[in-house]
């Protein structure tokens, strides 16, 4: 039920093996999820934040187990976003007037989430809570990831509490880094990363080293989702680093979907082309009818230059293609080259589409793109090669 991760530190969240959907369909969890929920027994007891509101009942009822819930003296709400608030409520129930400490914004998110006039207590960065022998530090954290988020750092036992930041998706009921199965636990951290932080990628940075520049002995992060990084938590930190520097592999990914096999098949060629102009180049293919948009997206991360493909229909491009495009601009990359390419029949504008939208989305877009008409012929098909050829060599890393 609880987990003891050190003195008087333990987890009394939730892991969810079932979650295979989170922000409603928008992020997939082939790995369920954690909520992370820590109560800290001092001379002072605080609670570190909530689960997910399906859980409030098994969370509270298990709670309540581990401490007379009218012992708790303070609750950090170190974000409000639902994850991590959703029990808020069935436990104000039984201890109404239990101050909540959280950031400004963290007083307007959760009043907006719940329209109670709860106790609250705003912080900023510096400011301490005295829990007797310890003491809680709080760091705003805004927009890391949400403009209310925060960190807080518990003194004596070295530990960050560090809400989204250097989380994962991923259920285990190990719950220590060290413990896991590190390819997982990896691949999970850096979609987790790809897909919620990317667009703060410049404040990840400057938090990063705001914090490192208090000097403060970190024995352990403490984060919302995931495991507990025990063993080496600094691994996490430099790999934050690396990711948030317009990170990206010698790979290039070619994103595509297709009506009757001939954008498909112009997407192998460009990438017979490619392999021909780099060989040391890591080529992808990802048809997005039948990939998971965010594990595409994390491939889109890891890339240095992106080809996107989609026939023309309707004078417009396909919805696979056309949604995944969408959430592509709304997460800000930076640094890499794009180009378009797409079979069509009749008129055409798939290719001039997608590179407009992947111009607006900050891409470096080579050229005018690649259209092929009808099914590609032989001619068609070594113009594709070509075309790839020509796109490897223009990306060097
Ligand atoms: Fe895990 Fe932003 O909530």
């Amino acid at each position: 039920m609880s987990l003891n991760i050190k003195n008087n530190v333990y987890w009394v969240g939730k892991i969810d093996w079932e979650l295979r959907k989170f922000h409603g369909g928008e992020y997939s969890t082939h790995r369920g999820t954690t909520y992370n929920s820590y109560l800290i027994k001092e001379d002072k007891i605080a609670l570190f934040d909530t689960v997910w509101a399906p859980f409030s009942k098994e969370f509270v009822s298990n709670l309540a187990k581990e401490i007379d819930l009218s012992k708790i003296d303070f609750i950090i709400a170190s974000h409000a976003e639902i994850d991590h608030s959703g029990a808020l409520p069935e436990l104000m129930r039984h201890i109404p007037n239990t101050p909540i400490y959280c950031t400004k914004n963290g007083v307007k998110s959760l009043q907006g989430h719940y329209h109670q006039d709860w106790n609250f207590n705003v912080v900023k960065t510096g400011d301490r809570l005295s829990l007797g022998q310890k003491e809680l530090v709080f760091i705003e954290a805004p927009m890391l990831h949400w403009p209310d988020s925060m960190f807080c750092y518990l003194t004596e036992d070295n530990i960050l509490f560090s809400n989204d930041a250097f989380g994962q998706h991923y259920a285990s009921e190990y719950m220590f880094n060290d413990l896991v199965d590190q390819s997982e636990l990896f691949s999970e951290g850096i979609k987790y990363y790809a897909n919620i932080l990317t667009p703060y990628s410049p404040m990840v940075i400057k938090k990063i080293k705001e914090i490192l520049g208090f000097n403060l002995p970190l024995d352990i992060i403490c984060t919302s989702h995931g495991v507990i990084w025990r063993n080496k938590p600094e691994q996490i930190v430099e790999r934050y680093l690396d990711w948030a520097d317009n990170y990206q592999e010698n790979q290039i990914s070619i994103i595509y979907d297709t009506m009757w096999n001939g954008t498909r098949v112009m997407a192998e060629k460009i990438a017979k082309g490619i392999k021909e102009g780099d060989k040391e180049v890591n080529v992808k293919l990802f048809n997005l009818d039948k990939r998971d948009k965010n594990d595409v997206i994390t491939e889109v991360f890891k890339s240095k230059a992106i080809m996107v493909g989609s026939p023309t229909i309707n004078r417009g491009i396909l919805v696979s293609v056309a949604g995944i495009l969408e959430e592509i601009k709304g997460l800000k990359f930076k640094n890499k080259k794009a180009a378009a390419f797409g079979c069509y029949g009749w008129s055409g504008e798939s290719v001039k589409i997608i590179n407009a939208i992947l111009k607006e989305s900050g891409f470096n877009i080579v050229d005018e793109g690649l259209r092929v008409m009808w099914n590609p012929d032989n001619e068609s098909m070594a113009s594709c090669i070509e075309y790839g050829r020509q796109f490897a060599l223009n990306v060097p890393l």
